[in-house]
């Protein structure tokens, strides 16, 4: 292993892929292409962490393990937030230990008490207390962007900078769920037995949605341009209702004046993200099981009920379902090669009340089982994809978007390893 190159091998591995199939083997457990993962998509991309909802006060904060970058968020006095690598200064140990809580106007390592403001200046030696020799040291600033209150952060020391471009495209979209006027009214972390590639991938198509039966009671799984001509008689008699229901859901948008026009920029980009508002099934109000808000008092100003579910995805770790009562927030974060983190948080108008404006189990039931569901599919597929005599299957023309994910994927590998 001397001679290892890691350039050549994962060049040798991204040549073996066949475009329009699905991943070879390598990809989900190889611990070579997870540290390359690691090193040139977690550490060089934006990753979504948090919504503002999340560090609602001055000195909240939430601590992440990015690859071998622990870093946190901060709420500082002044309401902003900010974002800064969670190694002191010092002799380099953890500052903030705990995945999230509340600091003062100073920050201390248990270490050997070095104290910082929030700002990240060393303001305090610990005991002794030379500031002299911390003269100057500051804690490292993470970049943070603030997407109309959806958080994310880069570690790269020159994150890529189309970030600008994704938020003046995608900025008219949210506005109107102004989420950055909710609470967190549930947050669930579930480890998933797979690589981030296979939760990636299954958050990314419908194919499978047939083992979500909560979920399909308000989705249709039509996404993309349909020709009715290919579909079968059962799926046809869907599509006659999905139109109508298409009807309705524009009478609703023009109304509330949401944008809903598709934007496909997944790959092409080292920020890549769609965004369509998905027409619902039933009532076309929320993803519930009797598909109608589960939250009366709607998101900002909104009025109308109808708004379907507004998807944005996010390359490498997020997607995003704004309703018009709640928001669904999903961020993933890889533990090893075959362990993901999937936190999934529901805001809510942060004005709404449990028990009087939203029932907790109605607002989380589908998202909680589905959510399940998905673990065990992505567990089954670690296991399967595992086996020496596992090809690469194709994927069928309704998993386009895990055939954007493979392309941009290859291009962002491609690009880190100057291949
Ligand atoms: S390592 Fe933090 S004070 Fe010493
Ligand atoms: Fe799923």
């Amino acid at each position: 292993m001397d001679d290892f190159n890691p350039r050549t091998y994962i060049a040798a591995l991204l040549d073996s892929r066949r475009p329009g199939y699905a991943l070879p083997s390598a990809f989900f457990r190889d611990e070579r292409v997870y540290a390359a993962d690691l090193e040139h998509i977690f550490a060089r991309h934006w990753l979504f962490v948090a919504s503002e909802a999340e560090i609602p006060e001055a000195g909240d904060y939430k601590a992440y393990q990015i690859g071998p970058y622990p870093i946190f968020i901060l709420r500082q006095d002044d309401g902003s937030v900010a974002a800064f690598h969670n190694t002191c200064r010092h002799r380099g140990s953890r500052i903030l230990q705990q995945e999230s809580g509340v600091v003062g106007s100073k920050i201390v390592c248990p270490y050997h008490r070095w104290g910082y403001d929030q700002s990240g200046n060393v303001v305090d030696c610990g005991p002794g207390n030379d500031v002299e020799l911390a003269r100057g040291l500051r804690l490292k600033p993470v970049h943070l962007r603030n997407l109309s209150g959806l958080l994310f952060v880069c570690v790269a020391e020159n994150p890529p900078a189309d970030f600008e471009d994704l938020s003046a495209r995608v900025t008219p979209y949210l506005a109107g769920h102004a989420v950055a006027r909710t609470k967190v009214a549930k947050q669930v972390d579930l480890i998933e037995r797979g690589n981030w590639k296979l939760t990636m991938e299954n958050n990314r198509e419908c194919f499978h949605c047939g083992g979500h039966p909560e979920l399909l009671n308000s989705l249709f799984h039509f996404l993309g341009d349909i020709d009715p001509a290919t579909l079968s008689e059962e799926e046809r008699r869907v599509y006659l209702r999905y139109e109508e229901s298409r009807r309705l859901a524009m009478e609703s948008w023009n109304r509330a004046g949401v944008p809903w026009q598709r934007i496909e920029a997944l790959h092409g980009r080292p920020t890549g993200f769609r965004t369509e508002r998905l027409v619902l099934e039933g009532a076309g109000e929320s993803m519930t099981v009797d598909t109608k808000v589960a939250c009366t008092k709607l998101l900002g100003s909104l009025t109308e009920r109808r708004l379907g579910s507004l998807h944005l995805h996010t390359q490498p770790n997020a997607w995003f379902h704004f309703l018009s009562d709640h928001i669904l927030t999903f961020a993933v974060f890889p533990i090893d090669s075959s362990h993901t983190l999937v936190r999934t948080t529901w805001l809510v108008n942060a004005d709404a009340e449990e028990g009087k404006d939203y029932d907790l189990e109605k607002l989380t039931q589908v998202w909680n089982a589905t959510n399940h569901q998905d673990a065990q599919f992505v567990a089954e597929t670690q296991l399967g994809t595992a086996s020496p005599e596992y090809v690469p299957g194709p994927l069928s023309s309704t998993e386009f978007l895990v055939d954007m994910f493979h392309r941009w994927y290859d291009e962002r590998m491609r690009a880190g390893l100057k291949i």
